[in-house]
């Protein structure tokens, strides 16, 4: 007898370890789920199991799989929530065995007619994802002329622990993928030039053609000008377009960091690399990256990148195995690099090797065509962003904007649409929705005091000459020297205070 029970032991043991295998190897759920009943019978030693869920809209049970041929024909059948033993145990969450259904009040024969399968016994378990029933799953005729029993209703409770996990993790699996795919799709129209005016249709013809080879490219523009958007066209156009892009801001790194960053580290290389860490090279394989801010990388970063693009290969901090990589380099910077090599801070040699194609996108003020095309492509953006209809620009509007030398590029033109669309009153823009002024007079004149072009001087003392020829331009109107600058009213604030400049002024 107590071999007899250790065979079943085992028996149980390995259809549960494979079920369990099932789980962990199976991504297609349907298929997890059938395998999942087929165990449930031989487990049981049931003659069908089926899996019915909660439709929360019409408050009714539908199949979603059962052991046997009818499964097809299963899935048309919905039940009444309450309705039935399957009814109840959805309805109260409760378990429930029964040995006769035949001498069972909840029983509803219509459902067993219905099923066109002869019921006998039942044991039906909720399924139950964080807290909530969504569903039961059951197991019809004990066979062998006996009911179910305690152990059977908890194995079938511990099989249908394993359902509700399976389809909690399908049900994140696709809320992640739609969501990724929705970011993925976000971040296509964010980065998809937008222009008409000659200047800039030239350097749409330059992407379009240099997107076809791996040269390396160098971009070139002011602050806000769309040098990213670029960026990702050219990758977008190219025949690495299904591979990474990857993008790499040097700016924002500390050099120890950016080094992990992008040439990677092998486990143990510094205190703290607790394990191996694949660069942005590596993880760029056959598609692209994009180093921004490229100005700001240190020397001795830019030595080691002068190798990755001459010998096409990485090496990890802590490895002398260097592993080759195929990588298409973008890189793009708003500072003057040939002033850089001349104060030393920039290798010529490595400005050579990123210059072979160089792309520099002409400020907003100089191609003043395309405001118009820009400003009605932001107000459709932020009218679906903001749930708000918009209809566009009123005539002095663009008018304003159009007279407008945005210093602040194509980023200033968008935040101040977005802006305009959240606050906007009327169904068309108004002028007073942007807090600009006119073009400012020619260079030379009093208001037009630019932030001298000194090396000699602080940052600090930089950014105060900065921040008060910005609040001379703009007529000392706080709020426009805050979107220009893009810092916040109470950071203007508090600088101002630090100048000793009266803050109510
Ligand atoms: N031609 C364009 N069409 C559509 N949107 C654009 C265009 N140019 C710029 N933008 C938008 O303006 C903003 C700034 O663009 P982007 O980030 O590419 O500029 P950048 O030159 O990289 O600026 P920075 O030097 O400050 O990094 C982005 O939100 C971008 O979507
Ligand atoms: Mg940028």
């Amino acid at each position: 007898m107590a071999a007899n029970s250790r065979a079943l032991d085992h028996a149980l043991l390995r259809t549960l370890l494979q079920t369990g295998a099932a789980l962990t190897s199976t991504l297609d759920l349907d298929t997890l789920l059938d395998l999942i009943m087929d165990s449930a019978c031989r487990i049981l030693n049931a003659g069908a199991a089926s899996l019915l869920l909660i439709d929360q809209e019409t408050k009714t049970l539908y199949f979603k799989t059962a052991t046997g041929e009818k499964r097809e024909e299963l899935k048309h059948i919905r039940l009444k929530l309450g309705e039935g033993i399957a009814g109840w145990v959805a309805k109260t969450g409760r378990p429930l065995i029964v040995g006769d259904v035949w001498n069972e009040p909840k029983f509803k024969r219509e459902i067993s007619q219905k099923m066109n399968y002869s019921t006998q016994s039942i044991v039906c378990v909720p399924l139950v994802v964080r807290g909530r029933t969504i569903g039961v799953m059951e197991a019809l005729n004990k066979l062998g002329g006996v009911s179910f029993g305690d152990e059977d209703l908890e194995v079938t409770s511990l099989l249908a622990g394993q359902v509700a996990s399976a389809l909690d993790n399908a049900r994140q699996f696709a809320v992640a993928a739609t969501a990724s795919q929705r970011l993925g799709e976000l971040l296509e129209e964010r980065y998809t030039p937008v222009g008409t005016s000659p200047l800039f249709r030239e350097i749409l013809t330059t992407v379009a053609k240099v997107a076809g080879t791996r040269s390396t490219v160098l971009i070139r523009g002011e602050s806000g000008t769309g040098k990213e958007v670029v960026a990702r066209a050219i990758h977008r156009q190219s025949k690495r377009a299904s591979r990474p892009l990857v993008a790499v801001n040097c700016a924002a790194l500390s050099e120890s960091l950016l080094e992990s960053e992008l040439f990677g580290h092998e486990k143990g290389a510094f205190t703290g690399a607790d394990r191996l860490k694949k660069g942005k090279f590596e993880l760029a394989d056959s598609g692209t990256i994009f180093l921004d801010e490229i100005g700001c990388m240190s020397p001795q970063l830019q030595t080691k990148l002068l190798r990755v693009l001459q010998e096409r290969e990485v090496d990890r901090l802590g490895s002398d195995r260097p592993i080759p990589v195929d990588v298409r380099v973008i890189a793009a910077t708003n500072t003057d690099l040939e002033a850089a090599i001349r104060l030393g801070r920039f290798r010529e040699d490595l400005f050579y090797r990123l210059n072979v194609i160089s792309i520099t996108l002409p400020p907003l003020r100089a191609r003043p065509e395309d405001i118009p095309t820009l400003a009605a492509h932001f107000v459709e953006r932020y009218n679906r962003e903001t749930s708000r209809s918009i209809r566009g620009l009123a005539p002095a509007a663009l008018d304003a904007l159009m007279r407008y030398d945005f210093p602040g590029n194509v980023r200033e033109l968008e935040n101040l649409i977005e802006r305009a669309v959240v606050l906007e009153d009327d169904d068309w823009i108004q002028p007073e929705r942007f807090p600009i002024g006119p073009r400012p007079t020619p260079a030379g004149s009093a208001s037009d005091a630019g932030p001298e072009p000194s090396p000699m001087i602080a940052l600090a003392e930089m950014e105060r000459r900065h921040i008060l020829a910005v609040l001379e331009r703009c007529g000392w109107k706080k709020t426009k020297a805050c979107s220009v600058l893009e810092i916040s009213r109470p950071t203007l604030d508090r600088k101002l205070a630090g100048y000793g400049v009266d803050s109510s002024q």
